[in-house]
Parts: structure tokens; sequence; C-alpha cells
């Protein structure tokens, strides 16, 4: 894409369509099953949207609009898949900062998947949705002191450790707290390790990116360091190495060379101590098409490259192979869910494209404004033979990068009143809603089979007005 810059950001330079898609779809009706729920269709008599069998336009009058939909059974189904996948030896963790609900919380851990959470507010969603303390993997950079008490009192599963403040912190929590000291079980911990490994969608870099926040360099040294750190207290139990290099991710060039890098590390932790690590994380990272132009791995095949990574690296290093843990977000919950918004204003911008303004905008869906990034929509009230129209979808905000689909067509009869769906928002949407221009933010509904319910019931003005204390 070219853009030219401009001091407030490319986006503001951005008026004219010199990077419009090259056509418009074949059939403005059509669903791409690779991009839309695996129980959206339209129905036969009127051309609506239906979701988990039920109207769109039942939905939005039910629910209102926007409203996130999300489809239990494509989110299950998923989990299945991605256990079958990586088999019985490996663990599937759902990262929840993807979508973090009880519902969901539920729905991943009756599939058998563990948890990945980041923060106390996350791991206090999974307790209370009785996910199993031992399936959940506390994670963060900057875990609080109280995070680390509650994730030790309620005996999670493994803890990364981020820091070496953190190992210390730990140590001494793990020794104080009465639940690891009265049961005798140590926190286990996992190393997480920079390998200097970038990877996003189709690209991924192997140099100079250990200049980031997270984990501990190998570069530097500071993770061979840590494990030294973390052998050395009683407390704790050293199980294995994390390793995470991205998002979005569409090969698996990226994990194979990360990979490589640890288990050079779990080579020198072998001679050094002695020990063989028992687990490898290699995080999550797995991408989903947004449109037609995205090419996703499946996950049979995802799963058997990186299955087929560890074994080598580990045969050719001669250790054992640790137990592969992976911990998809996006590859779960993204594909699930849609955004139903309601039309409001329809503007021709002299013949350059149109510019349809939806009920919500960068506050349920930032990622458009944030990261660049590409979603496909559709008319979602009745389908349409009227001809395609370049447009824009965009929110209500006081902002011109209030954007929510940068590009697609729509149909040229497109009214104020006929409801939208956005594919592929079940992923980063609702977790990184916001209140700006003190918009309440939407209610998640979850359908199958015919049946709908609100999962996360939609914010109030009055629920905005009892914050502000005065
Ligand atoms: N594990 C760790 C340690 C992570 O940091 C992440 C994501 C995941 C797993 C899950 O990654 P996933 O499978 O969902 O790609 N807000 C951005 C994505 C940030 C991802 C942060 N970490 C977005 O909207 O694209």
């Amino acid at each position: 894409m070219s853009r030219v810059a401009h001091p407030a950001g490319p986006r503001y330079a951005d008026v004219l369509p010199a990077d419009h898609p090259p056509a418009p779809p074949a059939d403005l009706n059509a669903l791409d099953p690779g991009i839309w729920p695996r129980n959206a269709a339209r129905d036969r008599d009127t051309g609506a949207l239906t979701l988990g069998g039920i109207d769109a336009r039942d939905l939005a009058a039910r629910f209102g609009t926007p409203v996130f939909v999300a489809d239990e059974s494509d989110v299950r189904e998923r989990c299945r898949e991605y256990v079958d996948a990586f088999g019985p030896d490996a663990q599937v963790c759902y990262a929840a900062k993807a979508f973090c609900s009880r519902a969901m919380l539920r729905w991943v851990a009756e599939e058998g998947l563990g948890v990945d959470v980041c923060t106390g507010g996350e791991l206090a969603v999974a307790l209370s949705a009785g996910v199993p303390p031992e399936r959940i993997t506390m994670h963060g950079n900057n875990k609080l002191l109280s995070e680390i008490e509650r994730a030790v009192e309620a005996g999670v599963g493994h803890i990364v450790v981020d820091s070496f403040e953190e190992i210390a912190r730990l140590a001494s929590v793990a020794e104080q707290t009465e639940q690891s000291a009265r049961s005798g079980k140590r926190p286990k911990v996992l190393v997480r390790v920079t390998t200097g490994v970038e990877a996003h969608t189709h690209e991924f870099m192997a140099t100079a990116h250990d200049d980031q926040k997270f984990g501990f360099s190998l570069s530097s040294g500071a993770a061979d360091e840590a494990v030294r750190r973390v052998i050395a207290q009683p407390g704790l139990e050293f199980k294995g190495l994390h390793s995470h290099i991205g998002s979005q991710i569409f090969d698996t060039a990226g994990f194979e060379v990360a990979a490589h890098r640890v288990i050079e590390l779990a080579l020198r932790i072998h001679s050094e101590h002695g020990v063989a690590i028992s687990e490898l994380d290699l995080g999550g990272g797995f991408g989903i098409a947004y449109t037609a132009e995205d090419d996703p791995p499946d996950v049979r095949s995802l799963a058997k490259s990186l299955r087929a990574i560890v074994a080598g690296q580990c045969d050719a290093a001669g250790l054992p192979e640790p137990t592969l843990t992976i911990e998809p977000g996006r590859g779960i919950v993204g594909p699930s869910t849609v955004t139903l918004y309601e039309v409001g204003t329809i503007k021709d911008v002299d013949g350059l494209r149109t510019y349809v303004s939806v009920d919500g905008g960068m506050s349920d869906n930032v990622r458009t404004a944030l990261y660049d990034a590409s979603y496909t929509c559709t008319l979602a009230s009745r389908s349409s033979d009227a001809p395609p129209m370049l447009s824009r979808v965009v929110g209500r905000h006081c902002e011109s990068g209030d954007i929510v689909v940068r590009h697609c067509y729509l149909p040229a009869d497109l009214a104020p009143g006929d409801l939208l769906a956005v594919a592929a928002t079940g992923a980063y949407c609702w977790s990184l809603a916001s209140n700006y221009n003190h918009l309440p933010r939407p209610g998640v509904v979850a359908v199958r089979d015919g049946a709908a319910r609100e999962i996360v019931r939609r914010e109030t003005l009055d629920d905005l007005l009892a914050l502000d204390v005065g």
C-alpha cells in the first residue's frame, strides 16, 4: 500500500482510494466458508444472514446492535480439531486474551483445553468459570505480587516467569503460601525465552527482535541465567521453556527457527544441570482468514509440522522429546464470531467511494485503526442483486481513523436501517473494546442450534454513569 506521510500519521493522508480492492467479488451475497462461522448461511426465502440457525434480524431486534454473535458449535469444533491434530501427548491451551468470558472458558475447558491467562482478571474469570486450576497457565511480563499470590494459592498448573525480579517474588510467595506449603506442591515454572524470532502472517525475521519487553533473551545469556535461578530455588519446580514468536502467522518457518534455538538452550541446560526439560510451550499465533486473500494452513498440517519440528530438533540434540504445549487464541475464537451493526448513514464521497456509517466503530473493533487489519463484511438483513458499490465501513466516533472495514463492496441499494455483518471478529475485538466517546460496549450473544443467549451483557449508559462518581 502506498500512503503519503502525514504528521498525524499515515492514515490521515489516506483519502484517495489508490489501494482499493482490484475487483468486486463475483457474488456479493456469497459467504466464503473459510471466513464466516461454520453455521452462517442465508435464509432461502429472505436472503437474510442466519447465524447458528437464527435470523440476523431477530438477533438484532432481541439484543440490539452493535452485537457480537458467537457460534458456540464453531468454537467447540475448532477446539476439538486442535486437540485431535496435536494428539493426546500435547496440551492445547486457549489464550484467553483473545476473548475472555466465563461461557467461552467453560466451552474450551469442556472440550479438554487448558487456559492461558496473563492477568489476575483473566485468572479470576477462568477460576470462576470452573476451569480446573491445574489446566491454567499464568503469563504476564509484570505480574502483580497479589496476582502471583492468587495463582500459587489457586494451584495453577504453570507459571511462566518473565523477569529476574519475578523469579525471586514467586519463590518467596511459594514459600509463604499455605496452599503450596501444605500440599508440598511446588509451583511448576516455565521460563519464557526470547528467541530473536519475530513472525507475522507471511514473513518472519530471525534477527534483532530481542528489543522487546517479553521474556529472557537467549543471545545475552539471560535465559540461561533465568533457568539457573529457577533451578536454584528449592520452592520452585523447573519444568521447561516457553516461546511465543508473534500472531497471525501463516507459515511454520519462524517456529522452526525458534524451536531450534530453544532446543539449543535445552541442551545447555542438560549439560549444565543434568536436567532434561519436560515441557516445551511454543505459544500461539496461528493465523486465520479475514479476507479471501488470506490462506492459513489447516490445523492438521500445522500440527504435523510443529510436531515434526520439535521431534526433529530434539532428536538432533539427543534430548528426550518434551511435552508440547500450544496456546492458540485467535485460531479458536476468531472465525466463530461476527459483529452485527445497523447502517445509519450512507455518504458518497465525490464518486470515489461510499462511506457507510454504522452504530459502532473503533470502540468495538480497534484492529483496523491499530493494525491496519482487513475485514470482510456483508449485507445481513437481506440479500441483494444490486451492483457492487466500493465502500468503506466507518463508525460513529469523532475520529477519521474510525474505520471498521477499509475496503469492501456492498450492494448499491444499501439503505439506512440495513444490517451489516463483519466476519471474524471473535478475537481481540471485544477484548480490546473501549468506551471511547462514552459508547457502551456491545454485548456478546452465543448462538447454537437455533437458540441464542447473551453471554456478556451489553453495557448501558447507566453502567458508565455509575462509574463516574462525581
Ligand atoms: N500466547 C502468548 C504468550 C501470547 O502472547 C499470545 C498473544 C497468544 C498465546 C495467542 O496468540 P494468538 O493465537 O491469538 O495469535 N491484539 C493483537 C494480537 C496480540 C497477541 C498477543 N499475544 C491482534 O489483535 O491481532
